[in-house]
């Protein structure tokens, strides 16, 4: 079966700088968020589609969906509110045991390949799990004042990257969970591992950039141009 898809895109993008929320600054000739949703739709053509979006958004444009089927949501003042807020507003037509991948608007570059693994490593796990790279940089914890506290083992240290899969049910259950608790999540699957579940990690590619900041867009750019070639 085909997975649900929630993309949370209801972010503004402050560290960006630009004059406009980040998943509308242009890429090679289009949108951010029409690169992520066509990447998606590659993968997942027959998916249903769930997209979070600001209410005072003036920029969005839904000729940019290629999906057939998909339905928007106001975002939440933080990402894990605006993803619970879709999960609310599919559940109607979500089963509880259905897959739900959650995926950033500003990863552009995420390769077919790496969402078709996912999805078949996450089609028969309980769990759910993500995509993730492992570190190449050694890590360092600061001081607080601009010096090294510590050099922190980078064994073992990955990268979570997006989309993030987990069931309908365990992920609503996780962020309420959370929401409740007065805990912030950057992630689905902190989230869930504090219901004390394991997600799985998937081995993705690096180049599953987050634009984030202006040199970024470039970066993007590059990659982008590097995968078509
Ligand atoms: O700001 P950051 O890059 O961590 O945001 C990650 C993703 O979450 C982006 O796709 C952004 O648009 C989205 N987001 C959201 N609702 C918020 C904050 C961020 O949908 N309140």
């Amino acid at each position: 079966a085909e997975p649900w898809l929630v993309v949370p895109a209801a972010g503004r993008g402050r560290r960006m700088g630009a004059d406009r929320p980040k998943q509308y600054l242009t890429l090679a000739g289009r949108p951010v968020l029409a690169h992520t949703l066509a990447r998606l739709h590659a993968a997942f053509p027959a998916a249903r589609l769930c997209l979070c979006l600001d209410p005072d958004d003036a920029w969005f444009d839904p000729a940019w969906v290629p999906f057939a089927d998909w339905r928007w949501v106001a975002g939440g003042a933080e990402r894990a509110d605006s993803v619970a807020n879709a999960l609310a507003a599919i559940a109607d037509e979500a089963r509880e045991d259905d897959l739900v991948l959650v995926h950033d608007v500003a990863r552009p570059c995420v390769a077919l390949d790496d969402l078709r693994r996912l999805k078949q490593a996450l089609d028969d796990d309980l769990v759910g799990g993500l995509l993730a790279a492992p570190v190449a940089d050694t890590m360092k914890r600061d001081d607080g004042a601009g010096r090294v506290a510590a050099t922190e083992p980078r064994d073992g240290l990955w990268h979570a990257l997006t989309p993030q899969g987990f069931r309908h049910g365990l992920l609503a259950r996780a962020l309420a969970a959370a929401a409740d608790a007065g805990v912030a999540v950057t992630d689905e699957a902190s989230a869930v591992e504090a219901l004390g579940e394991a997600p799985l990690l998937v081995p993705g590619r690096r180049d599953n950039l987050k634009i984030t900041h202006p040199e970024d867009l470039a970066l993007a750019g590059l990659i982008l141009a590097a995968q078509a070639s």
